[in-house]
């Protein structure tokens, strides 16, 4: 993977529809409320993350994109490229509505083999092929419903066909959608997870892409839509792995798999104490030399007022599976390239916390913060962030921002927080990304200010911090 590749470059190798590297001319990337590092839709509304794959350096984004409005309606997918994760080039539509529906949330896979027989035996790329759910909206009585379709690239995932045979999948029950589609090496066949209705998601089985049988239902209590479905080693061991099965809202189940039947052994766990944090996937074809499960969610909710566009991604996290006492539980961390984008960096260690500290280097608006707090009877600290306080307290081992509250008890009598700030939201991760928290919200525009603080007559220690200005990812 070129990391070193530019916008301006990617852009250009693609003969893409003009994704405009930086603020060019228009204006469009710098207006006041357009996140500098999240990916937005250049106009008009998206939501959920589709098709994420990764190929031939690329990691390939889809969206549920409105191309006529800032409000949600008429699906169909709006499509970009990156080669790092962090700078995006927008592509035109890859898929528009059709007889079989407007075009909601799905995935896409390399079909290394050609299983569905899509290519030439010559061909320069497998077929990159993806699922997604036609979905006639609005739904008339005795009118299609909703159907599993899929369409491939023949030239490496930049322009799209549909299959001549959709639907693949006829429907099932109610408004059953959003296909998952995964490869599963040891029964040497593909897997789809699809939503059905209420909390129930099924399992089914193919050989070619094409045809599928019904192998497992799978409950998520309380959850609905959208579902993830991976493996994932428990602290690293090969040997040692469970499968995730991630419901619309993050949440999720740990469990075993054998190719045909999905077994919870965890509750269902919640992933994001956040108002926004929305129908998270994982890309698929990271190459095995990399081998990190990659996740991008949709931050819904958020408000943009007056902008030409609506509605940002999370920031893409890397997902790891790690014993907790309470049997393993999903770790999660934003992915290492946000390095690209550091400005400048602060690092303290070893300081006592008394008063309050100013942290002047990281004025700003967009920041990368990672502390480390060893209270030390302190009832409790706060990190000011852009003037917003980000509050841990001893006495219910919680932290609160932004009205919200998530557990952060000390672990070896210390606390960890990484706090990504962009100019709608923050990220704020504690305990190595145990528990996360996604809000959107307007920060005052003149408060940049960073800061620690502890109630006065009390003392922690600072253990760690370094922080980064960031600077925007389209210039
Ligand atoms: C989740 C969702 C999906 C659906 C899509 C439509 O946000 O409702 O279930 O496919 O959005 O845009």
């Amino acid at each position: 993977m070129n990391t070193a590749l530019t916008l301006a470059a990617l852009t250009a190798a693609l003969g893409a529809a003009s994704p405009a590297p930086a603020a060019a001319n228009d204006g469009i990337y710098s207006e006041t409320w357009r996140p500098q590092f999240h990916f937005t839709a250049k106009k008009n509304w998206l939501n959920d993350p589709n098709g994420l794959v990764f190929y031939n350096g690329l990691y390939h984004l889809f969206f549920q994109h409105n191309p006529f409005g800032t409000e949600w309606g008429n699906m169909h997918w709006g499509h970009a490229v990156s080669p790092d994760l962090v700078h995006w080039a927008e592509r035109p539509i890859a898929l528009a509505p059709d007889g079989h529906g407007t075009c909601f949330s799905g995935s896409a896979v390399v079909d290394w083999n050609n299983t569905a027989g899509f290519a030439a035996p010559d061909a320069p790329h497998p077929p990159l092929v993806a699922f997604y759910t036609g979905a006639p909206v609005p739904q008339v009585e005795g009118g299609p419903k909703f159907t599993q379709c899929l369409a491939y690239s023949l030239d490496g995932g930049l322009t799209w066909e549909k299959y001549a045979g959709n639907p693949v999948m006829e429907n099932i029950i109610g408004d059953n959608r959003d296909p998952k589609v995964i490869w599963h090496a040891p029964a040497s066949k593909w897997i789809m997870a699809l939503y059905l209705d209420k909390s129930d998601y099924a399992l089914f089985g193919s050989a070619d892409l094409k045809s599928w049988e019904r192998l497992c239902d799978v409950e998520v209590p309380g959850r609905g839509e959208c579902p993830d479905f991976f493996e994932l080693p428990v602290d690293g061991d090969p040997a040692d792995t469970r499968w995730v099965f991630v419901g619309g809202n993050g949440d999720y189940l740990v469990g075993r798999f054998d190719g045909v039947a999905f077994t919870a052994v965890s509750p269902v766990v919640r992933f994001d104490y956040g108002d926004h944090f929305y129908a998270p996937q994982s890309w698929s074809d990271i190459p095995a030399a990399d081998g990190r499960r990659i996740q991008i969610g949709w931050m819904r909710g958020g408000a943009y007022p007056g902008m030409p566009f609506n509605q940002q991604m999370a920031f893409p996290n890397e997902l790891t599976l790690r014993a907790t006492p309470d049997g393993p539980r999903l770790f999660r961390q934003p992915v290492r390239e946000i390095a690209g984008i550091r400005e400048n960096t602060v690092t303290l260690s070893g300081v006592d916390l008394r008063g309050t500290i100013t942290l002047d280097e990281l004025s700003g608006e967009l920041c990368d913060l990672r502390v480390v707090v060893a209270p030390d009877g302190a009832e409790s600290f706060t990190l000011m962030a852009r003037g917003e306080p980000v509050t841990w307290t001893a006495a219910t081992g919680t932290l609160t921002a932004l009205g919200r509250e998530m557990p952060a008890a000390l672990e070896n009598g210390r606390v960890e927080i990484r706090l990504l700030a962009d100019r709608a939201s923050f990220e704020i991760f504690v305990q190595n990304g145990r528990a996360a928290m996604s809000q959107c919200f307007l920060p005052k525009p003149e408060n940049r200010d960073w800061a620690l603080t502890v109630p006065e007559g009390q003392s922690a220690r600072l253990v760690a911090l370094e922080g980064h200005r960031l600077r925007s990812a389209w210039r």
